[in-house]
């Protein structure tokens, strides 16, 4: 895509979706659009973003692939364990206020269509039957907030991480899959644009995954540092498997073994 087709593309994207692309990678940003205009089997992009104005339900399909939203339950499992096994007792010994009214205050950022929130609320009720908490789950698009919101209906693919026991205890016998009401209790969740938006504070853990993956390195500098400003001290940071913050001591951040950040 040329540079100048690629400029009035973001400038229309940001108009129709409010989605500002220069958060995000170019080059990738660029073959995802290409990819997404031979789908559509329009000549240009004139073209598409007239099918938009016509076709609501393109404008969110579009939003959808822009997005990126894919996700499952327990996306990989052994950074859970860990999550599970040190990071939240050590919170609760540590850093959590866990005596207070609300207990320890968790945000699952981006958290594309529930899977993520969910999985917390499955792993606080099972390993954590007495720990209060709160649990703030929000994201940029949507449907797939909608889609959260309304537990599901979750594929196989989306449920495969989950053991026989936690199926039957969690979710709809047959597919199209859905949570049970009873995960939902301690989460609420709410439309954010992690860059347009202000943060709310004093969190002890900030679960943000595969989601700075598309970003450019300034956007993730600028996300790095509001997460940090957004966590108590000692509070953690959890990130997906390949992202690494090289020199997180310049946010005020430790690493807290593979995936996890400790504010100083
Ligand atoms: C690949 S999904 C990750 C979902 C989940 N965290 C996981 O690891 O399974 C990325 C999510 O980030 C959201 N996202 C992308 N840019 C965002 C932004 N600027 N503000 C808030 N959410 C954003 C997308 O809508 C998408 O749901």
């Amino acid at each position: 895509m040329e540079p100048e087709v690629y400029t009035q593309v973001k400038t229309s994207i940001k108009r129709k979706l409010g989605i500002d692309l220069t958060n995000y990678k170019d080059e990738q940003m660029k073959r995802r659009l290409d990819s997404w205009l031979v789908r559509a089997r329009v000549e240009n992009w004139n073209d598409y973003f007239t099918l938009c104005t016509e076709d609501a339900t393109e404008l969110e399909r579009f939003r959808n692939y822009l997005t990126i939203n894919v996700t499952e339950f327990f996306r990989d499992p052994n950074r859970w364990s860990m999550l599970s096994h040190d990071i939240i007792p050590y919170l609760i010994k540590n850093v959590a206020d866990s005596h207070s009214v609300g207990g320890l205050k968790l945000w699952s950022a981006g958290c594309s269509i529930g899977t993520e929130p969910y999985t917390m609320a499955i792993m606080m009720g099972e390993e954590f039957q007495n720990q209060k908490y709160s649990l703030l789950a929000t994201d940029l698009d949507r449907g797939a907030l909608l889609k959260a919101r309304n537990r599901g209906p979750y594929s196989s693919d989306d449920v495969r991480n989950l053991s026989a026991a936690q199926k039957q205890k969690y979710i709809t016998p047959k597919a199209p899959f859905h949570v049970n009401d009873g995960l939902q209790r301690n989460i609420r969740f709410q439309e954010q644009d992690l860059f347009a938006d202000r943060f709310d504070t004093g969190f002890d853990l900030i679960v943000c995954r595969n989601v700075v993956i598309y970003f450019t390195a300034e956007a993730k500098d600028v996300l790095y540092a509001k997460f940090t400003a957004a966590l108590r001290p000692g509070g953690v940071l959890f990130l997906g498997g390949t992202e690494i913050i090289s020199g997180p001591i310049k946010f005020g951040l430790q690493s807290f073994g593979i995936s996890f950040y400790k504010k100083l």
